[in-house]
């Protein structure tokens, strides 16, 4: 099953092409050059890392904007859904339930998790991109181990990104896209779930759908779409729920919720934090 390869992804490419963005993209989850990484344990932060742009991917990545679907320009009706009680903060960056989203900026916006690790899972990602926080750390070398069980390779292709880090990939994609596209694949700093140490993007080793549409039919991908919820995962960015997410379909970001919300939503095929919590969609920056 082809998740993200329909006429709305051709014609986005189509369009990317005829614009003479050329065949450089950048990867909005994937900061190719980070500073150093710490190797182990609960790890500080630099205050100040100095992060270099993503560069170079052969064709344009899932989150293109399909023709004539802006997150601006529409406006579905979130459903807000009778949550858990809730028993974690929305607003706290160090809470598993904060929502960041284009209408919710991280606070303070230069935010830094406290407890970040270097989770004893495969990576691919450098430097800070192999970190995530501890919680989430925990979860993911479960749901590897699990993946792996089953015969899935997964790997960590960005974790962690600082806010610099954030500042010097929106300003790549900013300068490659222009900032309405940008703002469909890429988090403005201070609003990315990245920074927050609760998200990361997999990847399956091979490379060859690396944050590219592809991967949404890559066994990992189909395997995360399928499972991560019994980890606490969900996949932040569905497909068609630009809407509501404001950004294009991401099938190698995984968000943690904590294992009951996830299998919650799954079980009630609620597709995104804002209706699960019952939050405005956050189509575009207010
Ligand atoms: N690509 C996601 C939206 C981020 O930049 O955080
Ligand atoms: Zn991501």
């Amino acid at each position: 099953m082809c998740y993200q390869c329909g006429s709305a992804t051709r014609r986005s490419f189509a369009r990317f092409l005829a614009a003479g963005a050329g065949l450089t993209v950048l990867a909005a989850c994937s900061p190719k050059a980070t500073p150093a990484a710490p190797s182990s344990s609960a790890v500080t932060p630099a205050a100040s890392p100095s992060p270099v742009a993503s560069t170079a991917s052969a064709a344009p990545t899932a989150d293109a904007a399909p023709v004539g679907q802006s997150p601006e320009t529409q406006s579905p009706t979130p459903s807000p859904s009778a949550a858990l009680a809730r028993q974690f903060s929305l607003d706290n960056p160090a809470s598993q339930w904060v929502i960041v989203n284009k209408h919710r900026p991280l606070a303070p916006a230069d935010y830094a998790p406290a407890d970040l690790v270097r989770p004893a899972v495969a990576i691919s990602a450098s430097g800070e991109a192999g970190l995530l926080n501890s919680t989430t750390a925990a979860a993911a070398e479960a749901m590897f181990a699990a993946a792996a069980r089953d015969g899935v390779a997964m790997v960590l292709a960005s974790g962690y990104r600082s806010y610099s880090t954030q500042v010097t990939t929106y300003n790549g994609y900013v300068a490659a896209r222009g900032q309405a596209d940008a703002d469909t694949a890429s988090a403005r700093p201070g609003h990315s779930e990245h920074q927050t140490g609760w998200a990361f993007d997999i990847g399956d080793g091979g490379g060859a759908c690396s944050f590219q549409p592809c991967f949404a039919d890559q066994p990992a991908a189909v395997w995360a779409k399928a499972n991560a919820n019994r980890f606490g995962f969900v996949v932040r960015y569905p497909w068609m729920l630009h809407p509501i997410t404001g950004y294009y379909y991401e099938p190698w970001h995984l968000r943690f919720v904590g294992v009951e919300a996830a299998t919650d939503m799954a079980k009630r095929g609620i597709g995104t934090l804002e209706e699960y919590f019952g939050l405005e969609a956050a189509p575009g920056y207010s």
